[in-house]
């Protein structure tokens, strides 16, 4: 490495900022051998970075003071929230600061007029969850890390989830923000109503910005009614036309109770259902399996009308199977079978995963062309494909099996030319993060980019905030 005085510089620098930070923060901050392994990286298959502290505040005042002596300083900041990220935007800078929200956690208030939950960053999505619930409320925001993930890190990347088609992304579900700038400015915004046309609307710049603008502290929430039931059904469907018109039915006659519709490939269904608990709630083979779920408002009458839809598709051979979940033990039987795509590291060992946007009607026909380039390339690929169909997602598991270094390069590539050929995005629900960043342009216009560039220009100029991540 050149000695040169650009490097005697920035160890300087880290030196110092990790020395203000200490006084200014105490025990707020760990350096050195303090520093927590799990700070170091996220859920990506990216390798660890140890940065010169992680700084855990546990007040707003306090992350606004870390942003602030870090800009002084000059050294970069990386927010952190439950680590649960894909895609290695919370991953460590070396040389720079972590920033964890895991101490700032809390919910403030549910504000039962506005049909609100005003909740600290850090805290646990579950929690978030299960706040609401003990008042009667859903916060419909659902997505399998719920238990580690951290409802900031949830809106700094605008997750999406198995609700989407019914409740939307993480932005909609957001009334109010509070925000500490590149600089240590603290922007309060927790806004409680849902009309609010008074200039920009700031909130949406931050939240998807997988923290590269600001760090979210805390937000207002919208609630929803608990359902009052639940129902959800497996269907064999025998073809891509058809899971189409089945959805067309279900958002035609279950309207807005339908919550979520989920779509497995018959290769992904070998793979699942043959792990030892989950159970195939269907006989024979199929060309889709679909998971519908609804959220009623009244048990004496949805629960029946959700059977009595489901058999009318039957008979219109639109589902050439279908089961019923009878109980709660079934229903969360069917949805293991969708859940265990979180297992796929002990099942598969090092693949790479992908989180594909597309528009609905082209799904199957990509999923097929895209089959075909990873077979072409890599004959023996072993390819997964499932998701969430009706927000037009697809996630991808692919791998090949044996291969010593496993063909990363080849397989995002084989996966990403074809979503270029079908106009799709790169990434629907997860983000950009580090690992996607060199296939944002397949999905993103010269003009959008440079208007991304600006706006992070503008509000960073120093580039001190989650620098090389997305852009
Ligand atoms: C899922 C995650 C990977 O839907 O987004 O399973
Ligand atoms: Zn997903």
């Amino acid at each position: 490495m050149p000695d040169d005085g650009l490097a005697r510089d920035a160890t300087r620098a880290g030196r110092d900022v990790v020395a203000a930070l200490q006084a200014a923060l105490g025990d707020a901050v760990l350096a050195g051998d303090a520093i927590p392994l799990r700070n170091l990286c996220d859920w990506s298959s990216l390798d660890a970075v140890r940065p010169l502290a992680v700084v855990r505040p546990d007040t707003t005042a306090g992350v606004a003071a870390a942003m602030r002596l870090c800009a002084e300083h000059g050294v970069a900041v990386v927010p952190q929230g439950g680590l649960t990220g894909l895609c290695g935007g919370a991953l460590p800078i070396a040389g720079g600061i972590a920033l964890s929200l895991e101490r700032l956690v809390g919910v403030e208030e549910i504000d039962p007029a506005a049909a609100t939950i005003t909740v600290r960053a850090g805290t646990p999505l579950e929690t978030v969850q299960q706040a609401a619930a003990d008042e009667g409320y859903l916060m419909p925001l659902d997505l399998g890390a719920r238990g580690s993930c951290a409802i900031g890190g949830n809106l700094a990347t605008n997750a999406g989830g198995n609700r989407v088609l019914r409740y939307g992304m993480a932005r909609e579900l957001v009334l109010g923000l509070e925000v500490v700038l590149p600089d240590g400015t603290i922007m309060t915004s927790l806004n409680k109503m849902l009309k609010n046309n008074a200039g920009y609307d700031l909130r949406q710049l931050f939240i998807g910005s997988e923290g590269t603008l600001g760090i979210i502290t805390r937000a207002v929430l919208r609630l929803f009614p608990q359902p009052a039931c639940v129902s959800a059904a497996m269907c064999g469907v025998g073809s891509y036309e058809q899971v189409l018109a089945l959805l067309h039915a279900a958002r035609r006659e279950l309207g807005a109770q339908l919550s979520a519709f989920e779509v497995m490939w018959p290769d992904y269904w070998d793979v699942v259902t043959g792990i030892s608990g989950v159970r195939n709630p269907l006989a024979g083979r199929h060309a889709f399996y679909v998971l519908v779920e609804t959220h009623g408002s009244d048990a004496a009458i949805d629960p029946e009308r959700f059977q009595s839809w489901l058999e009318r598709q039957a008979e219109a051979g639109l589902a050439e199977d279908a089961a019923v979940a009878q109980s709660l033990a079934e229903m969360q039987a069917f949805w293991r079978t969708r859940d265990a795509a979180g297992e796929f590291v002990q099942l598969l060992g090092m693949h790479e995963a992908f989180d594909i946007g597309l528009p609905v009607g082209a799904i199957d026909a990509f999923a097929q062309g895209c089959r075909r380039a990873l077979e072409q390339r890599l004959p023996g690929v072993v390819a997964l494909f499932y998701g969430h169909i009706a927000d037009g997602n697809l996630h991808i598991v692919a791998c090949l099996p044996g291969a010593v270094p496993p063909p990363k390069e080849a397989i995002q590539a084989a996966v990403y030319e074809t979503v270029q050929q079908f106009g799709g995005t790169v990434s629907a629900e997860h983000g950009i993060g580090l690992s996607k960043k060199r296939w944002l342009p397949f999905t993103r216009n010269p003009v959008e980019l440079a208007l991304m560039r600006t706006i992070k220009h503008a509000l960073d100029p120093r580039n001190l905030l989650n620098p090389g991540k997305v852009l």
